[in-house]
């Protein structure tokens, strides 16, 4: 068995009356690659923001290893090796595909001990054995971005945008990464082979991956383990032929959900 890298336990998040989470258990064992479903406001987002700090639970804990992460900053969380995308990716939007990469890897070195006042695109970044340029550069052509690299991204398509911003936040060489929709925007015809080629390199690096998808057959084919979020609780955790073929996933989920186009 594995051991467990994420616990969530017994959390809670309201706003108001609405109850977003509520009696979340999960645990993650190292390695794995988990499937996040449900319908739209069943609170998949809401958990992923309770995990990376961008929301604070009303209650319960999470321990990331040995550390409590529950309600510190993204900042901090994020230096400890979790990572994220967002449903709406976050990128300097006047700033090329290259320029955001070297922005992340910017952020690796300035977050190094050996973290200088002074960054070039030549800078070495310590414990990645190349600067930032070359980095940014092995990190496009590795997610096939390198067509995009003097784009501006605010011009760039949804699925690259969505693309760059995982590229992005894999230049931490996070340990656990969350994807929340990252083949929302993107079309039918494009989505399996975008979600093969960054589920490679993702687990290819040795990274836990817990990923929100609303497209069953991608979810199937990707993750080894499903949770199926519904009214803001867990309703079913277990293999995908369990998970996605259990009573109230079928009831509530399976068939019901769309991409949705707004949310963080
Ligand atoms: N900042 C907020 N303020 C108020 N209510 C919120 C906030 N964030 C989420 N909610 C509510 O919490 C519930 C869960 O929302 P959440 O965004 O987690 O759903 P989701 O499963 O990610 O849905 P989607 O598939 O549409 O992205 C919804 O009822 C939503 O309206
Ligand atoms: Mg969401």
């Amino acid at each position: 068995m594995s051991q467990t890298v994420l616990h969530a336990k017994g959390l809670e998040k309201r706003f108001g009356a609405v109850v977003a989470a509520t009696e979340i258990n999960v645990e993650v064992p190292e390695g794995a690659c988990l499937g996040l479903i449900g319908t739209n406001g069943a609170g998949k987002t809401t958990f992923v923001n309770m995990i990376t700090g961008y929301l604070k639970p009303d209650e319960g804990r999470i321990t990331f290893g040995s550390v409590d992460i529950t309600g510190k900053a993204p900042r901090e969380i994020t230096r400890l090796g979790v990572c994220r995308s967002f449903q709406i990716p976050q990128l300097y939007n006047s700033m090329t595909a290259l320029e955001n990469l070297e922005a992340a890897f910017g952020i690796v070195l300035l977050n190094s001990a050996s973290g200088g006042w002074f960054v070039s695109p030549r800078t070495p970044v310590p414990g990645y054995g190349a600067p930032i340029r070359e980095l940014a550069e092995q990190a496009l052509e590795r997610f096939e971005l390198t067509a995009y690299r003097d784009k501006v991204t605010r011009v760039l398509p949804g699925g690259v945008r969505k693309v760059l911003d995982i590229a992005m936040a894999m230049a931490v060489q996070p340990k656990i990464l969350l994807l929340d929709e990252p083949t929302s925007g993107v079309s039918a015809e494009e989505k399996f082979g975008i979600m093969d080629m960054v589920m490679g390199v993702v687990r290819e690096a040795g990274t836990t991956v817990l990923f929100v998808e609303h497209d069953m057959e991608v979810v199937a084919r990707h993750a080894d383990r499903v949770l199926a979020f519904y009214d803001g609780r867990i309703i079913a955790d277990g293999k995908p032929d369990e998970a996605l073929n259990h009573e109230q996933v079928l009831k509530h989920i399976v068939g019901h959900t769309q991409h949705a186009t707004t949310g963080q």
